[in-house]
């Protein structure tokens, strides 16, 4: 084994692993050692601004082989029948930081990129189908809210149940969170959504609405809250862990993917409004048409490099694939790109990891760390006569939808069966079992019993009885019973 000489980044050598340069051998340090110097700073340097959200997670690279034929419903090259893609999918937790345990109860992050022949595409979803909000104006305040106060630096129930209750269209996903899905086991064990409602094209210009579902075939499993308690204290990356170690050993996660469809016209007269995500669609209504199988085969080599620098965004949308009148998923497409021009640097899309496989050809230059030039004979601008590119409306297979109205700040138009609390119900009674449903109780009776303030509770408690009558009676009297064991301690 040959042995290299340490240099400094510039590539020169250095005369010391271990020593700095000091005048004599207890003497002061001499502030010309450039290597002690460079690597101090550099090493001051190491972290870039963790995600705003979803900053724990996990990721790996596999691939997407179609094995259904959707091709009459989108034209994107990624899901024509036989496509194998190579992609990178990246799992998190929501609101913990960097450090924060793998299994606190939280909606995990479940995003997907696909390095396509037409550019990259990615989905960048939950492992639940439905989300808190439904107006991306209310996201800044939402996350605050499940985060930390901004005095004691503490998260607070009182904050979280305080938005919850004061936003019911929160219902839906808070009756996700609270239930078996809020602790699965591993990332391999939960199924993913791209959660907002998509719209696809096919070759002849047809619209279509979709919803993307991601079926693990290693089965869904949940872990209860004391288990998910002794976990978070004994190995805080026990998800990244059961990932990395599942690949290493060969044993590769996998899931079938498979979309609802709508036909275009049919979003117009839908019972409630199809575009927001609070809402799923009945799969009586949507059955699910098979797309193809996601599989994860190989782990990073360097996880800062491949997961850390990873950029997921909404925004990155293929020809045939749109985005749909989901005010949420438009406030999306402008904050991805955005927080990572900020967190990764403006050409977050030159680093390896974020490269598209296919050609990237506009009249973008410059910036901090720029590594990717055009040739010296290349225009930079547009119109020019120089056989630069030429955008082409037919190339990129847009969607579009028709919109009338005055500019206003308003919700949307409620349709006949559009309601906060009617799936949320219809979660609670008709999907979890007897046990489920003593379990979601034991749950939501723990989160509201951390309230200090009283009016809090008690719209806490309204809440739950919007959900369903019994569970917010039953709420009302654990939380009863829970102050009065409380006083007779205290006597
Ligand atoms: C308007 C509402 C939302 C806003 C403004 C928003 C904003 C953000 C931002 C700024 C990031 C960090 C991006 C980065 O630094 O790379 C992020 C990450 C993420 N968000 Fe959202 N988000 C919203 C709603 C949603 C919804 C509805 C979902 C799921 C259906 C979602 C899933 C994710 C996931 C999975 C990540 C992590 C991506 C990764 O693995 O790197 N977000 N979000």
């Amino acid at each position: 084994m040959t042995i290299e000489p340490t240099t400094t980044q510039s590539g020169t050598p250095v005369a010391s692993d271990e020593h700095s340069l000091t005048v004599g051998p207890n003497g002061v340090t001499a502030l010309h050692d450039r290597y002690l110097v460079e690597k101090l700073a550099q090493f001051n340097r190491e972290r870039i601004p963790e995600r705003i959200v979803h900053a724990k997670g996990g990721g790996a690279h596999g691939q997407f082989v179609v094995t259904g034929d959707v091709s009459k419903y989108t034209r994107a090259a990624v899901f024509q029948p036989g496509t194998t893609t190579d992609t990178l999918q990246r799992f998190s937790s929501v609101a913990g930081e960097q450090g924060s345990p793998d299994t606190w109860r939280d909606v995990r992050g479940f995003s997907v990129k696909f390095y396509t022949s037409e550019g990259n595409y990615d989905i960048v979803g939950n492992n639940t189908p439905v989300f808190f909000i439904r107006d991306g104006i209310k996201f800044p305040d939402f996350i605050h809210s499940q985060k930390r106060l901004p005095g004691s630096g503490l998260r607070d129930a009182t904050m979280q149940w305080d938005f919850w209750t004061l936003s019911p269209e929160s219902a839906h996903q808070v009756t996700y969170l609270m239930g078996d899905r809020g602790l699965p086991v591993s990332w391999r064990t939960m199924p993913g959504f791209g959660s907002h409602t998509y719209q696809w094209i096919n070759a002849a210009g047809e619209r279509f609405w979709v919803k993307y579902h991601f079926t693990s075939n290693q089965g869904n499993a949940e872990m209860d809250g004391p288990e998910a308690e002794l976990i978070a204290g004994a190995d805080a990356d026990y998800y990244r862990r059961d990932l990395h170690d599942a690949i290493e050993e060969g044993n590769f996660p996998s899931w079938n993917v498979s979309v609802q469809v709508m036909p275009y016209e049919q979003g117009k007269t839908y019972r409630f409004n199809p575009f927001d995500v609070t809402k799923v669609w009945p799969h009586a209504d949507f059955p699910l048409i098979p797309v193809g199988t996601h599989t994860l085969n190989r782990n990073p080599e360097n996880f800062f490099a491949e997961i850390e620098q990873a950029a997921f965004s909404p925004a990155n949308m293929v020809p045939g694939i749109a985005a749909s009148p989901d005010k949420m998923l438009m406030a999306r497409i402008f904050s991805y790109p955005d927080a990572q021009r900020y967190r990764i640097g403006t050409n977050f899309n030159q680093i390896p990891i974020n490269a598209p496989q296919a050609p990237v050809n506009n009249y973008s230059q410059d910036g901090a760390a720029r590594h990717g030039f055009n040739p010296p004979s290349a225009p930079n601008y547009a119109p020019n006569s120089l056989g630069g590119p030429v955008a082409d409306a037919a190339a990129a297979g847009e969607g579009s939808w028709e919109n009338d109205g005055s500019l206003l700040n308003s919700a949307a138009t409620l349709r006949s069966e559009d309601s906060d609390f009617g799936q949320a119900g219809t979660l609670y009674r008709e999907v979890y079992d007897d046990a489920a449903k003593a379990r979601f109780l034991a749950t939501i009776t723990g989160a509201v019993s951390g309230v200090t303030r009283p009016e809090v509770t008690e719209r806490a408690i309204w809440y739950w009885t919007s959900v369903d009558a019994e569970l917010g009676a039953s709420l009302r009297s654990n939380l009863e019973a829970l102050a009065a064991a409380e006083l007779a301690s205290s006597k």
